[in-house]
């Protein structure tokens, strides 16, 4: 993966993001939207995984067959709303190894604190996928990536639906070694960071919470 930043203009991906973006839909309704979406964007950002292959036996004879290479690849979630992402690409791939990343913002200095972090051993061997919905300022999301770096991790991609000009710009900044993938790229964010148009706050409209 080249490019710092894809977005995926799949059909599909735009119907549901729609879907999604729309503020009458049900919470139940959002979770399986977000569900469907991860997984078409899931498909995107392991394109590249590096296939090896193996010996088989179909019931009509021998063959060399496809296999993915290396070890299990570790997908991160950014707590909270990163969940809602997670259940989707596990489906997908049911054998990745899961970490979780939680981070709040300190109400005076504005900056990312660490309280929860547990990632799957080996990570240096991986390829790392790191989920959340919304890369908005991209303070967390950067903080979330300096601290997999830390525990060893070198190939690491970040999966989320919407990503904002500002988000996309500080992530190329703090790592530009770290491709996005993302539905849309959205206008701009607002004073409080929230994404515009967007969808309003990921966690709550999965959780139903207020
Ligand atoms: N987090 C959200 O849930 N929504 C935004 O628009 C920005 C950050």
């Amino acid at each position: 993966m080249t490019d710092h930043l894809t977005v995926v203009d799949h059909p599909l991906v735009q119907h549901k993001l729609t879907l999604m973006r729309d503020k009458g839909t049900s919470t139940a309704g959002f979770r399986r939207l977000l569900r469907e979406i991860t997984q078409l964007l899931a498909y995107e950002i392991t394109r590249e995984m590096p296939l090896t292959t193996t010996n088989i036996e179909t019931p009509m004879e021998e063959m060399e067959a496809p296999i993915l290479a290396g070890k299990k690849l570790a997908l991160v979630s950014i707590l909270r709303a990163g969940n809602g992402m997670l259940d989707g690409v596990l489906e997908l791939i049911p054998s990745a190894r899961v970490g979780f990343v939680g981070l709040y913002r300190d109400e005076e200095t504005l900056e990312p604190v660490q309280y929860y972090f547990k990632a799957p051993e080996g990570l240096k061997d991986r390829l790392v996928i790191a989920v959340d919905p919304m890369l908005a300022t991209g303070n967390s999301s950067a903080a979330a990536v300096d601290l997999l770096k830390e525990a060893g991790a070198n190939n690491i991609r970040f999966l989320c639906l919407l990503a904002s000009p500002e988000g996309v710009a500080r992530m190329k900044q703090a790592h530009p070694d770290v491709p996005i993938v993302t539905a849309s790229l959205d206008r701009e964010i607002n004073a409080k960071g929230y994404i515009l148009p967007g969808l309003g706050d990921a966690g709550d409209r999965m959780f139903g919470t207020k």
